[in-house]
């Protein structure tokens, strides 16, 4: 699968820019701090980047900050062999007693490598004893070893375990980020894909690499990497223009959008999720916050009554006999409500 072919392996081909740099130069720097903090969502490289630090802190043959990746510390990272290596996922071993035997196995002198080094994905799931226990130990920890607290939501965690520990936001991957990647992977891969098909990959992806890596995937297997059909198994065809035809033209013509629509074979629920997610722009650019979509000059009540509207349509979609009907009762709807006021 792409997304585990082309994981991040050394710190250049970490694709987030700041994350890329501040691993660095704490790399480089003498004093190496005794535990990180990474901040951000899912699929950003929180767990790819561990393990590059775990592997370049117990690299045998290593010339710079970057892991070999070749040598027999490296390559048992990797396969999550090495003894000095422990990852831990808090959302299923969140209580005091985990946390405690971590703390004893922390007082333990590396075996194989330099460093033993504790990787603790959703460490928001940690209970409060159990954080309390492991504040001791961030404190005062022998000096062999390196914790690596992961997170997705930095405001569960205490203040004083996030004051002991260097943070390292990796937060959302952005546009020109996905698209080093993508770029990565289709020159790998030897594939041939418009670089407009990227950019709306890189628009589904939702800021995370995971999800880019995986939607291309898709689109190879199932043969569709034409615009047309991208944007067809996106259904986002025309996706500013069912939202034009609700602003300017009347009900008969937004219904025969979306029969359109229905014909190409795109995905309804997609749709809908484009629609929310323009409409929640508009919404944002109605209190001067981002850009919203100048063509779209919607009154604050229409964009609510939309959202609303879009929202009752997509729960209700999972059980509609026919896929279009709950959006062609929020299109008639809004008409009529509309002309109402
Ligand atoms: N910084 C990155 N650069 C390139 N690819 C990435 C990056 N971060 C994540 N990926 C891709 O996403 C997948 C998941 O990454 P992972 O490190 O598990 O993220 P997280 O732990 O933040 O959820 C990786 O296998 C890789 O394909
Ligand atoms: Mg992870
Ligand atoms: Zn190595």
């Amino acid at each position: 699968m792409y997304y585990l072919t082309y994981r991040p392996h050394t710190i250049e081909e970490i694709d987030n820019v700041t994350p890329r740099e501040s691993i660095k130069k704490i790399l480089e720097s003498k004093s190496l701090p005794h535990a990180f903090l990474f901040v951000g969502q899912k699929g950003t490289g929180k767990t790819s980047t561990a393990r590059i630090v775990a592997k370049s802190l117990n690299c045998i043959a290593r010339k710079s900050v970057e892991p070999c990746n070749v040598c027999a510390n490296c390559k048992s990272i990797d396969a999550s062999s090495f003894p000095d290596v422990l990852e831990m996922d808090a959302a299923s071993n969140r209580g005091i007693n985990e946390v405690k035997n971590l703390i004893k196995e922390s007082s333990f002198l590396p075996i194989a490598g330099n460093y033993r080094v504790f990787i603790i994905d959703e460490a928001h799931m940690i209970t409060s004893d159990g954080f309390n226990a492991l504040l001791k130990t961030l404190e005062e920890p022998p000096s062999t070893v390196i914790f690596i607290l992961a997170t997705t939501n930095p405001e569960k965690v205490p203040k004083t375990i996030m004051s002991r520990c260097v943070n390292v936001i990796f937060g959302k991957a952005k546009k020109e980020e996905l698209l080093h990647m993508l770029h990565r992977i289709v020159t790998l891969e030897k594939l041939k894909v418009e670089p407009a098909v990227l950019d709306l990959i890189s628009h589904h992806a939702d800021g995370s690499f995971r999800d880019a890596a995986k939607l291309l995937e898709e689109l190879v297997l199932q043969h569709k990497l034409e615009m047309g059909d991208v944007l067809g198994y996106l259904g986002v065809r025309s996706k500013e223009s069912l939202l034009l035809s609700l602003h300017t033209k009347e009900a008969p013509q937004a219904l025969a959008w979306i029969e359109e629509f229905a014909n190409a074979g795109g995905s309804f629920k997609n749709l809908i999720e484009e629609l929310l997610s323009q409409l929640h722009d508009l919404l944002l650019a109605k209190h001067k916050i981002g850009e919203g979509h100048p063509e779209l000059t919607f009154s604050l009540p229409e964009i609510t009554l939309l959202m609303k509207l879009f929202t009752e349509a997509y729960v209700s979609m999972r059980n509609s006999p026919i896929e279009s009907i709950p959006l062609e009762i929020a299109v008639v709807e809004f008409y009529n409500k509309r002309v109402s006021k």
